[in-house]
């Protein structure tokens, strides 16, 4: 979603925004823009299209200014346009606007600046507040932004730039990411890490409704009530190539080839002396024992997670799950009560559906705990507690390494719960810590398979359909798979339920339509062997997955058959979905696809 970048130092704004906007590319965008502060003028370049396509217009236009801000735009209120990317400047001309998120009340505002004689030339909601800051500004800016910003109603990361105050810009946030990197005499703002990584390790974290006042040499924060914050220095640890692509040919590949360190540094950390040790878990038994409903909520990929939390959870620790999409949970007044309580999941920690939805669980009384990747994250802060994944960042839209360390914390989480419960005698537990560790290795395994998954896949980029089936664990796996699959190949496809083919979804099997079958679960095994049979008695071509001990009794029915390590049924989705995404991946780049950045897409869904 939107990427905002904003410079202030003795350096060239210029090249320090593209560069920093290029770094937010990941995040999905339509357009882009940027307006520098030059001798008391805000100079706007923008355009609809790629990065390339700006800075070719900016080649022949001479941008000396050392203050500016920057933003890629991902179109919502207004077709991507130049018109409607941002910056969108005031009536007078003195004050730049970028803004990430939705004002959701614009249009009374809009009415009312009509009324004030004020002209609009985009679409925008955003357009508002630059006019709005112009119309409340009497000579303090950071007063006219925060009167401003008790009059917006939705969310927002806001950089805002005036003609009167050269030494300084202004950044806001609700709802919406937003950090300031502190460097030596210049200082930023970005919308993610990445983009000033290069530049600075210490960020300032703001807070819900926070703004902040940046200078080359100081960043003041303050409330909407105009009193002054105290905020602590946050130092980023991971190294600027954990968001470089490192000799791979995309984001995407790369972080499928780093599961197996991702698992490890999620999960080795936490089992200590043969127990899991999950620190100051504020889940207590008392509350493990009296539970009696866990809600998961999430979107995308961390819903399928969700999915698979909930069969191990009730497996092992026999309390029932409802997993739920946060944009549904949050609007059909769930019924939640002191004995529940509700895990979120999500990588950026920045989803505004699963960020609102875990308010609306918060507010209901729930216990909110988060499984969240981007440490800091609006998410991982709001939660009662967190557990993070230690995936490292993930820059390609279609996530990868996140699905299976979410998946490995909720294993953490499900043993727990189970052995907390007196529901999993020693052996067992043992038996799964120690498969557990031995993941990272299972899922290399998998990965020395990719010569075949991308001949299967070159055989197959045409298909204009894809079917996912699979039973229990494997019908959750196969919704990832199917996901995987369309977000960045663009085919059509759908999971199904192996039980479920019969009643309906037979029909759109015919002759060489491509199945492809999860039989990694060992009691529906003999199940899905005939749902495969019934796909392949009406000419579908199957490609199967199953466990090495089971290969050639699969490989007697199916086209072709991609093996996993042998290992427990509960464990077998967190290994499998690797074959999956790299058989998607694999389709994508025969298809000549943007792998990392596919249409429409998003990386950090921050709008609802
Ligand atoms: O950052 P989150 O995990 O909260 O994101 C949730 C979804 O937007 C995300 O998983 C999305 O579905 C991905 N494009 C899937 O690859």
């Amino acid at each position: 979603m939107c990427g905002i970048v904003g410079y202030i130092g003795n350096k060239k704004a210029k090249p320090i925004l593209i560069d920093g906007l290029k770094k937010l590319e990941y995040r999905g965008y339509d357009s882009a823009g940027i307006a520098i502060l030059n001798s008391g003028e805000i100079n706007v370049v923008k355009s609809k299209g790629r990065i390339a396509v700006l800075e070719d217009k900016l080649k022949d236009i001479s941008l000396e200014g050392t203050i500016g801000i920057g933003h890629t735009r991902w179109a919502t209120h207004g077709e991507p346009s130049d018109i409607n990317s941002h910056p969108h400047i005031s009536k007078n001309g003195k004050i730049a606007v970028v803004h990430n998120g939705i004002i959701e009340n614009y249009i009374q505002i809009k009415e009312f600046l009509l009324a004030k004689g004020y002209q609009f030339k985009s679409e925008t909601d955003t357009e508002v507040i630059a006019h709005l800051i112009e119309y409340n500004y009497e000579g303090d800016l950071i007063k006219a932004v925060i009167k401003t910003l008790n009059e917006l109603e939705g969310a927002y990361a806001l950089g805002v730039l005036s003609t009167d105050n050269p030494d300084m810009f202004v950044a806001a946030k609700k709802d919406s990411p937003l950090i300031v990197g502190l460097g030596q005499n210049e200082n930023y703002i970005a919308s993610d890490i990445p983009a000033i990584l290069k530049y600075t390790r210490d960020i300032l974290i703001l807070e819900e409704k926070e703004v902040a006042c940046i200078s080359s040499d100081k960043v003041e924060i303050y409330n909407l009530l105009g009193e002054k914050q105290q905020r602590e220095v946050f130092h980023v640890d991971w190294d600027v190539s954990a968001a470089e692509k490192g000799g791979f040919e995309h984001f995407m590949i790369k972080e499928i080839f780093e599961e197996p360190a991702a698992i490890k540094a999620t999960i080795s950390p936490r089992i200590k002396d043969n127990e899991i040790v999950l620190d100051n878990l504020i889940i207590t038994d008392e509350i493990i024992n009296n539970c009696e409903k866990i809600h998961i909520i999430a979107c995308g990929t961390a819903y399928h997670a969700g999915v698979v939390g909930k069969y191990i959870i009730e497996k092992l620790a026999r309390i029932p799950v409802e997993v739920e999409v946060a944009s549904e949970f949050r609007y059909r007044d769930p019924i939640i009560n002191e004995k529940h309580f509700t895990i979120v999941i999500s990588q950026s920690g920045e989803t505004l559906d699963t960020l609102m939805a875990m308010r609306e669980a918060k507010k209901k009384g729930s216990l909110t705990f988060a499984i969240v990747n981007v440490v800091g994250s609006s998410i991982a802060r709001e939660a009662d507690d967190v557990l993070y994944t230690w995936a490292g960042p993930e820059i390609a839209v279609a996530s990868t390494k996140a699905y299976n360390t979410q998946l490995a914390a909720l294993y953490l989480l499900a043993l727990t719960f189970a052995k907390r419960k007196g529901l999993l005698d020693q052996h067992s537990y043992l038996n799964y810590l120690s498969q557990l560790q031995e993941l990272p290795n299972m899922i290399t395994s998998v990965l020395n398979e990719k010569k075949e998954i991308q001949k299967f896949a070159s055989e197959h980029f045409n298909a204009k359909s894809i079917f996912y089936i699979g039973r229990g664990l494997d019908y959750a796996l196969s919704m990832e798979g199917s996901l995987k699959l369309k977000e960045i190949s663009y085919i059509h496809s759908e999971a199904y339920a192996g039980g479920e083919l019969k009643h309906g979804t037979i029909a759109l099997i015919e002759e060489g339509t491509l199945v492809v079958a999860s039989l990694t679960q060992e009691q529906l095994f003999e199940k899905m062997i005939g749902n495969v049979r019934e796909v392949k008695a009406r000419g579908a071509v199957v490609l199967a997955i199953a466990q090495e001990k089971n290969a050639d009794e699969v490989a007697k029915i199916a086209d072709a058959v991609i093996t996993i390590p042998n290992v427990d049924s509960v464990l077998a989705p967190i290994v499998a979905v690797t074959t999956m995404q790299l058989f998607a991946y694999y389709v994508a780049v025969m298809k000549g696809n943007e792998v990392d950045k596919p249409r429409n897409l998003a990386k950090s869904v921050t709008v609802e």
